[in-house]
């Protein structure tokens, strides 16, 4: 990145490069913003951002994939309005941190990632997470607070209301181990997944629409049916039982979506059990119940998904699968025997592309540690 930067911003000897992964999540979807469990891990793919002081005043930024360009005078951040494209993920974040009271210097930022975007693999929260480790430049902030502060960006800056859990990954993220997040106390434990299982994301190289407004409807959904429900502050804290018995007091779609939720959540400390005991059929299975819950009750599959799913599971030595993220497009998650994951990646291909004309990318997904600086 060092020769690019030169030749974009000219020479720079202090330059530091900062790193931001992605994520894919293992199980709990659509349960961050509901206060329960998920279980994700950061992966090898990441975001890089070099950067180093200018003398003009400019907070400036290169995406190279994009060859764009966008910048904002220091001054103006506090007060800056989306522009409603990718450069509000930098603003955004730049912005949290001027009003977490530090201060941006001017700087040049050359950005470079190697997750695709749009593939539900979090290429937001790692441009979010380089993006302020690189505007903090080593100042010290709990990484909790990192976490917080990016998700802010996205809250509050870019207009989109998620949960924590894809920030979270980006900082908290550890090699060789999935992370059990718990989004209401946000503390978290490890888990190391059992020997003989490869762990692909499938991408369908789609990403449809309606996937933003959709989000946004199950917000809302989850929140009405918490209010019939009564006497909780989330679904968090309701379990299969309490739900069955409120379940007449919430009106079909609601109840529809806060049925994913709470049998989701079950799924996550199922899914961990099964891990422990080195379960790999039920923890496939357990994969299975999950995306026949997205698909039928949360509704935020769609056919090129639920394609991938059926085809992947009428492979041999596929375990489970599973659409992984927002939905709508973007990726699965599939748990395959090392023995089959040729045959699984070329059978993948075939079907897919035969029935879409469309290649998938498939990305075998090692667990990374989450954001640092690359000295
Ligand atoms: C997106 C959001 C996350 C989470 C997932 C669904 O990735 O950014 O907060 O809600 O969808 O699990």
């Amino acid at each position: 990145m060092r020769e690019t930067f030169s030749r974009v911003y000219g020479p720079a000897p202090g330059l530091r490069v900062f790193r931001g992964p992605g994520r894919v999540n293992l199980i709990g979807e659509h349960t961050d913003y509901n206060l329960g469990f998920v279980l994700p891990m950061a992966l090898d793919m990441a975001c890089f951002i070099a950067t180093a002081p200018n003398a003009d005043g400019k907070l400036r930024v290169r995406s190279e994939d994009l060859d764009q360009s966008r910048e904002w005078a220091v001054a103006d951040l506090a007060a800056l309005q989306p522009a409603h494209d990718w450069g509000d993920y930098v603003a955004g974040v730049a912005q949290q941190v001027v009003r977490l009271g530090f201060d941006v210097a001017p700087a040049n930022l050359l950005i470079r990632s190697t997750v695709p975007v749009g593939s539900g693999l979090s290429s937001s929260a790692a441009l979010e997470t380089s993006t302020a480790l690189a505007l903090l430049a080593g100042r010290p902030l709990e990484k909790i607070e990192l976490v917080k502060l990016c998700r802010r960006a996205e809250n509050e800056f870019v207009g989109m209301p998620c949960g924590i859990m894809d920030q979270y990954i980006s900082v908290f993220g550890r090699e060789r181990a999935a992370v059990k997040i718990d989004c209401r106390s946000l503390g978290h434990e490890m888990v190391h997944l059992p020997e003989g299982v490869e762990i692909l994301a499938v991408n369908t190289m789609v990403k449809h629409e309606l996937g933003q407004s959709a989000y946004r409807n199950r917000v809302r959904e989850c929140a009405e049916a918490v209010a019939a429900i009564g006497s909780v502050a989330s679904l968090r804290d309701v379990d299969v039982a309490m739900f069955e018995a409120a379940a007449e007091r919430i009106e079909p779609v609601a109840r529809k979506r806060a049925r994913h939720v709470v049998t989701e959540d079950a799924r996550v400390e199922d899914f961990m059990a099964a891990s422990n005991r080195g379960d790999l059929k039920a923890m496939g299975e357990l994969f299975v119940a999950s995306h026949r819950s997205l698909q039928h009750d949360y509704e935020v599959s769609c056919e090129e998904l639920d394609f991938l799913v059926d085809t992947a599971l009428s492979v041999p030595g596929v375990f489970g699968a599973r659409m992984t993220g927002g939905g709508f497009g973007g990726c699965t998650v599939n748990l395959v025997a090392p023995e089959a994951v040729a045959a699984f990646e070329g059978a993948i291909r075939d079907s897919y592309q035969a029935r879409f004309g469309i290649t998938p990318q498939v990305y075998r997904c090692k667990p990374s540690a989450g954001a640092c600086e690359v000295k």
